[in-house]
């Protein structure tokens, strides 16, 4: 349903963000994009709802060719593509429900959505999408009120009020817990199944990438170097898409003393004399979608 053909991003910089993306995304499938810092993720996400301008190809949303749209016509192809952010961008002053409502903002207009008028049918559903995060008891409290997993969840309802095909999701768990961000990525899955959604989701977390995407892509400065399976990312791919680094281990505890003696901490005995058999945890996840 989404289809990216030679997509290439160079900034006015000169930075080249992007090369010759090649993607092609179905309906329903939760898609994970992974890479270094500056690879490229935001930029690809960018394009597609058109925040940023590609340079080059052509970016199709079913039968629409989105690089040629503008005014009238590009707003209303915004609204089939819903947009997560990891700050939230929430309103601080405004209430849940008046946040999650200016999802509608595309379709009621500046000026009613100014006035906070919005129409009975997109308060009902914002009500049930509300339930649906897991907030019903909190439409009345102001956004700032709200913990940082709580404002993802009215970042998500608000995004699926326009009713889109598509959700662009950037990096929905960079400020969360480890729980919270299960339970947000777990939503965000669910919510794809329920109502066939595809979505691509930028996520600096390997392991929770592996656990509930249907699909990894590795982007290294600009350019797709890996698209298969979670099950399919190996370590040998992560350097690949990261560069050189021991991907099954954490660092050995550095060893200050010359003579290979163990150094004994006072407040922990025992784990000074385990501390070289504990088991490393790995980075990567061996489950597969939950
Ligand atoms: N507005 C801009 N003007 C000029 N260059 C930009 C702009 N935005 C991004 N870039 C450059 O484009 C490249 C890709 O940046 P982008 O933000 O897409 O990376 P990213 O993969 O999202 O990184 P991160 O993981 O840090 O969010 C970088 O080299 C960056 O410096
Ligand atoms: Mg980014």
């Amino acid at each position: 349903m989404l289809t990216l053909t030679g997509v290439g991003k160079r900034y006015p910089t000169g930075d080249r963000a992007l090369t010759d993306i090649q993607l092609s995304l179905p309906k329903g499938q939760v898609m994970a994009l992974i890479g270094p810092s500056g690879a490229g993720k935001s930029t690809l996400i960018r394009c597609v709802n058109r925040l940023v301008e590609p340079t080059q190809g052509s970016i199709r949303l079913e039968d629409v060719e989105l690089t040629k749209l503008s005014g009238s016509r590009l707003r209303h192809a915004r609204r089939s593509m819903g947009m997560i952010f990891q700050e939230y961008a929430l309103v601080d002053r405004l209430s849940v429900m008046e946040n999650v409502l200016s999802g509608q903002l595309g379709y009621v207009g500046f000026w009613r959505s100014f006035l906070r008028r919005y129409p009975q049918e997109a308060v009902a559903e914002a009500f049930r999408l509300l339930e649906r995060v897991g907030l019903p008891h909190a439409i009345d409290k102001r956004a700032d009120a709200l913990s940082g997993g709580q404002r993802q969840r009215v970042g998500i309802a608000r995004a699926l009020l326009q009713s889109p095909k598509l959700l662009l999701v950037d990096e929905p768990t960079a400020s969360l817990d480890p729980k919270t961000s299960r339970q947000i990525m777990r939503l965000i899955r669910e919510l794809c199944a329920e109502r066939e959604l595809a979505a691509i989701i930028n996520i600096h977390d390997v392991a929770l990438a592996q656990q509930f995407a249907d699909r990894i892509v590795g982007l290294r400065a600009g350019e797709i170097v890996f698209d298969g399976k979670p099950s399919e990312l190996t370590s040998d791919i992560l350097t690949t898409i990261y560069g050189e680094e021991d991907w099954d281990t954490t660092p050995e505890p550095a060893d200050d003393d010359e003579d290979g003696e163990q150094v004994t901490h006072p407040a922990e005995p025992l784990r000074a004399t385990q501390s070289h058999s504990v088991p490393r945890q790995s980075l990567l996840a061996s489950g597969g979608a939950q």
